[in-house]
């Protein structure tokens, strides 16, 4: 194992020792291939660079209690590539040349799998990218999918658990109705780049955004889905603008077995003064409290037209989700779910 400084990773880039590729060309894929080059040769004219014909996944390796190499869940997160691939008429890899590839990055990188004991996880990025040389607006005919690794801590770079505070940007709008919201396409965070600017530059931590059409209703948060406990209710929105996380899937399965209620359905705004705890989830934040939401007319207002408070500690249903995530994650809690690949390395 590598001597990195573990315990103060953050969500950031950690150089690794390689990448694995592979391009679609002449109706076929390339064999998988490792890299330590992690620059990649493209053409000024490929696809991916004019007209974004890019999408990615994000997932996590870590190293259990028992010294065993788990992935959670990587099929979901091939399913999802490849809807993803879809909407954009890309040429994308089967489910299984996903997870191989996965798998192989994974093995290659092993020295950078965080220990057992920290917070730290190695992060995977699968990408798929437009890749041939065009002028017309196409999607491309050749595509290029690559897998890196990286380790990384907490995405807040605070200690786990510590929550944070959101803005509501109404007036700036991830998605729109029939959009692109339900996948994890590039384009949908190159538009959400300026109002994480903006609300960073107010100290928020993220960005709250709501539905396109009537901006009454709760979407999601621009790194990850939101999710809310109300009593002994897990509530999270319903919405085909919302990304479908994998993180929230497993916590609602979670929150059921663990004799929760769970509602997927429209949240209006206001019924935030109803609830009693307010989370973030996904890959990235795992499950990332949130204390405050400033509700803006327009983002660079200066002040909110109303503001909802939460706990200043994460609340003790958020916890326990968490902890049942984690714990199947890291191997100290049985995987009676069946979410868990081993990886030999
Ligand atoms: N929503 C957005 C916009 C995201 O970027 C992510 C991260 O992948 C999620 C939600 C959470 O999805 P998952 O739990 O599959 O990582
Ligand atoms: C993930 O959680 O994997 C994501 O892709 C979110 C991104 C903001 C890092």
């Amino acid at each position: 194992m590598k001597n990195l400084e573990w315990g103060k990773m953050s969500f950031s880039y950690t150089k690794t020792d390689y990448i694995v590729y592979s391009t679609f060309k002449d109706g076929k894929w390339t064999p998988a291939q490792l890299s330590s080059d992690f620059n990649i040769a493209l053409s000024a004219y490929a696809g991916v660079l004019h007209y974004g014909s890019s999408c990615f996944e994000g997932m996590k390796a870590f190293r259990g209690v028992d010294g065993k190499v788990r992935l959670f869940r990587p099929e979901e997160n091939a399913k999802r590539m490849i809807r993803s691939a879809k909407f954009l008429d890309l040429a994308s890899p089967s489910i299984e040349q996903f997870v191989d590839m996965c798998v192989m990055c994974v093995k290659a990188n092993a020295e950078y799998i965080p220990p057992y004991e920290t917070t730290a996880s190695l992060y995977l990025r699968p990408l798929l990218i437009g890749s041939n040389p065009q002028l017309g607006i196409r999607s491309s005919a050749e595509s290029t999918f690559i897998v890196m690794a990286s380790p990384v801590g907490t995405y807040s770079g605070d200690k786990i658990l510590v929550p944070g505070t959101a803005v509501i940007a109404r007036n700036h709008d991830r998605a729109a109705p029939n959009g692109s919201g339900s996948y994890k396409i590039g384009a949908n965070y190159a538009q959400s780049l300026h109002p994480y600017n903006l609300a960073h530059n107010q100290g928020y931590r993220e960005l709250l955004f709501t539905d396109a059409l009537t901006h009454k209703y709760i979407e999601e948060f621009g790194s990850s889905n939101f999710f809310a406990i109300k009593g002994n209710t897990y509530i999270t929105p319903d919405s085909d603008s919302v990304l479908p996380s994998i993180t929230n899937a497993s916590l609602r399965t979670v929150a059921k077995d663990l004799g929760m209620n769970v509602e997927m359905r429209q949240i209006p705004v206001t019924e935030l003064a109803e609830v009693d705890e307010v989370n973030s989830c996904g890959t990235a934040v795992v499950i990332t409290p949130i204390c405050r939401i400033d509700d803006k007319v327009r983002l660079e207002d200066e002040t909110p037209c109303h503001v909802y408070k939460f706990t200043d500690e994460c609340g003790v249903k958020s916890r326990a989700l968490y902890d049942q995530i984690i714990g199947i994650q890291k191997g100290t809690l049985e995987d009676r779910f069946g979410w868990v690949l081993f990886v030999d390395c």
